[in-house]
């Protein structure tokens, strides 16, 4: 199935239509949630402030919403929506903001506890309608029907699927909004939604040429953009390139027919919630490990990436004896990528990412019983085999 009705509103000054949009979408007395302050500084939380005012819609605030977002705001949030009767979710920010939007639409509809979707007991059957003003190009959550939350008591991440509901009904995307965003964090929205379409890429399915060719279009594209963005954080073209890239990246199109794999994301989603590093680091800190043990455990996927997104050729790996060729240019290709990453600043291992001596045990405890006894489907991995992989990524050397 694929249902990605969301409207996407691209271009300058698209801000201005948010207003009119949500309108449209049966806005009458809005929330608006944002987050640290960045929104405040640019000056675009007056403009959307601005807009609805214009349009004849309400709106009450939640505002300090932190990255890596906790059920505490999800909670204050819903007794907010529902003391002031909002009728819709309006997210003004990065996926921080735009999930912890998501959990509140879908939390006020319910009676029990909101954590009863994210736990797996209870499927979410209605939610209020969420609108988007994006401003990080990252986790993609704007066309996403995802939402993920870290439950404070016992410091659980957990991603909640729900695409009928929490879809939002539209995204506006102007890249201009994120002419202002540190290097740090463009690079790591970068690096998060490269490993959204590998999460895709790394498939068993046969018979997908068209969706293996749109993800590797789309990680070709971005490698491409990624430096002139670093280099110029006002390139117009290479902003909006990114940002649409990050949305085509996680809105579904790139898994059609075919198994993900999602492991590096949940072994990653347990680093955040324990350590409260950033995603996208923390992504570049287990993927080139995975990716590694991949080469002995599955290659095929691996060595085709390396040859058509890392342009590995044989003259790569000349004087190999040809059974040792796939192995040599798979690893190759992970050296690239790993070497891509470090030139924007981002670890390749654990220990770059400021944690010199993970809690390993602690992390696979976790994530075995957030997702079950096998994590992943490209691999499926049971407690020795993420626990192999953490291990190896707290150490990684592309140099190895
Ligand atoms: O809080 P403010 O002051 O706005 O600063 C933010 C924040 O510190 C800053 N920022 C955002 N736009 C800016 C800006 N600074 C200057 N100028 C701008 N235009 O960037 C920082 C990070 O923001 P955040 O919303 O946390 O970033 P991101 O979009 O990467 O979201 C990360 C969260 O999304 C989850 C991650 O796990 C993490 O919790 N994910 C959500 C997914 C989904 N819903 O589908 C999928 C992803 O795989 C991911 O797991
Ligand atoms: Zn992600």
């Amino acid at each position: 199935m694929f249902h990605s009705p969301t409207e996407f509103i691209f271009g300058r000054d698209t801000e201005q239509q948010v207003g009119q949009t949500a309108k449209r979408y049966g806005a009458h007395r809005a929330m608006i949630v944002y987050g640290g302050g960045s929104v405040k500084r640019s000056g675009l939380l007056t403009r959307v402030e601005t807009a609805l005012k214009a349009s004849g819609i309400e709106h009450v605030e939640l505002g300090g919403i932190t990255p890596n977002p906790t059920d505490t705001r999800v909670y204050e949030g819903i007794d907010l929506a529902r003391k002031e009767q909002v009728d819709f979710m309006l997210a003004v920010g990065g996926g921080s903001v735009i999930d912890t939007a998501k959990a509140i639409a879908a939390g006020v509809k319910y009676d029990g506890d909101f954590w009863d979707f994210f736990c797996g007991k209870r499927t979410v059957e209605d939610a209020l309608p969420i609108g988007v003003v994006l401003t990080i190009p990252a986790a993609g959550s704007e066309g996403s029907g995802n939402a993920v939350i870290t439950k404070t008591d016992g410091l659980h991440k957990l991603s909640l699927r729900t695409p009928m509901w929490l879809r939002p009904k539209f995204a506006i995307m102007n890249p201009e909004l994120t002419f202002t965003l540190p290097p740090y964090q463009t690079a790591c929205g970068i690096a998060d939604m490269m490993v959204h379409v590998m999460e895709r890429y790394f498939s068993n399915t046969k018979g997908c040429e068209l969706t293996d060719r749109m993800c590797e279009a789309v990680l070709m594209a971005i490698i491409d953009e990624a430096p002139k963005v670093m280099h110029n954080p006002q390139d117009y073209e290479a902003r909006a390139n990114i940002m649409w890239a990050g949305t085509l990246a996680h809105n579904g199109i790139c898994g059609t027919g075919r198994e993900e794999d999602w492991a590096s994301h949940f072994m990653e989603h347990e680093l955040s919630a324990v350590y409260g590093v950033t995603h996208g680091a923390g992504l570049t800190a287990i993927v080139p490990a995975w990716m590694t043990w991949m080469c002995r455990h599955n290659i095929n996927k691996v060595e085709q990436f390396a040859r058509r997104v890392m342009g590995v050729t044989p003259n790569d790996v000349e004087g190999a004896a040809p059974g040792a060729k796939p192995r040599l240019v798979a690893l190759e290709g992970v050296r690239r990528l790993a070497r891509f990453w470090q030139s924007m600043d981002l670890p390749t291992n654990i220990t770059q990412l400021g944690i010199p001596k993970p809690d390993i045990d602690l992390l696979v405890d976790k994530l075995h019983e957030n997702k079950g006894e096998f994590v992943g489907n490209y691999v499926k991995l049971d407690r020795e085999m993420t626990r192999e992989i953490y291990v190896m990524a707290r150490d990684y050397s592309i140099d190895d």
